[in-house]
């Protein structure tokens, strides 16, 4: 495990940005797990910024992202296609029928999940997998207690994430109840995995991510397994 301890949000940001870009120069068809939440977006911000002044080229990577709401539609400005979509996508020239959400609005959800998994097999594996941190230790929407076997699935979203995730919402009872998530296997299986957490309410959560004992009331402990991770780190450690 390779720590870097970033001395502000922004220098978070650009760390991770930096990691990206490494990785984009080594190999220009990678394929990359994205995250959504609050903590990636100065880092989309970063890679904007680089594609714009000319010093990045994504025309050949493929990006596949670690979850997605049940029942929001790629339009609706909290689905997770959207927030990609204004976020990074938007405003790069990555070729969009490369970039894959699971589908929340799809007829059969369970359908999804197996068609979301053979895809990312399909593409070879994810070469660099970005990730945020919940508080609870989940890792997308693998909330504590998921097996640590688990691939693409649906989940029913626990109280505590909902309460949570109502603040992008209206109200609470607009917060969608279920959403599909890549699973803790699928991540671990990312050849290269990025961690990335920011402010000290994160500090608790991160001290048993990474030092304590790897167990499912942990989801994000068995990151200490991969062989190929790197956290960058504001305040938090
Ligand atoms: C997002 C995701 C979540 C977030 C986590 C942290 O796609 O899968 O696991 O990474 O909830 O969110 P923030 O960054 O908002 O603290």
């Amino acid at each position: 495990m390779k720590i870097i301890h970033a001395k502000s949000y922004e220098d978070l940001s650009c760390e991770a940005a930096n990691i990206i870009s490494a990785q984009i120069t080594q190999k220009s068809n990678s394929v990359f797990g994205f995250a959504t939440g609050s903590t990636p977006i100065g880092t989309y911000e970063q890679l904007v910024q680089r594609y714009k002044k000319g010093e990045l080229d994504f025309s050949g990577i493929t990006a596949v992202n670690l979850d997605e709401y049940v029942g929001l539609s790629e339009d609706h400005e909290q689905s997770y296609r959207y927030f990609m979509n204004t976020r990074l996508y938007d405003h790069i020239n990555i070729d969009k029928s490369h970039t894959f959400v699971p589908i929340g609005t799809a007829q059969d959800i369970d359908n999804e999940c197996l068609r979301y998994e053979e895809l990312i097999n399909s593409l070879g594996g994810i070469d660099l997998q970005l990730l945020g941190i919940g508080h609870n230790g989940h890792i997308g929407f693998n909330e504590p207690n998921t097996c640590f076997s688990t691939t693409t699935h649906c989940v029913k979203l626990k109280d505590t994430t909902i309460k949570a995730n109502s603040r992008f919402f209206a109200s609470e009872a607009q917060v969608p109840t279920h959403a599909i998530t890549m699973g803790i296997k699928t991540i671990m299986q990312a050849k290269k995995i990025l961690l990335i957490a920011s402010g000290a309410e994160k500090a608790d959560i991160m001290q048993k991510t990474l030092y304590g004992p790897v167990m499912p009331s942990v989801p994000a402990s068995i990151l200490q397994m991969h062989p190929d991770l790197t956290v960058v780190a504001f305040d938090c450690i």
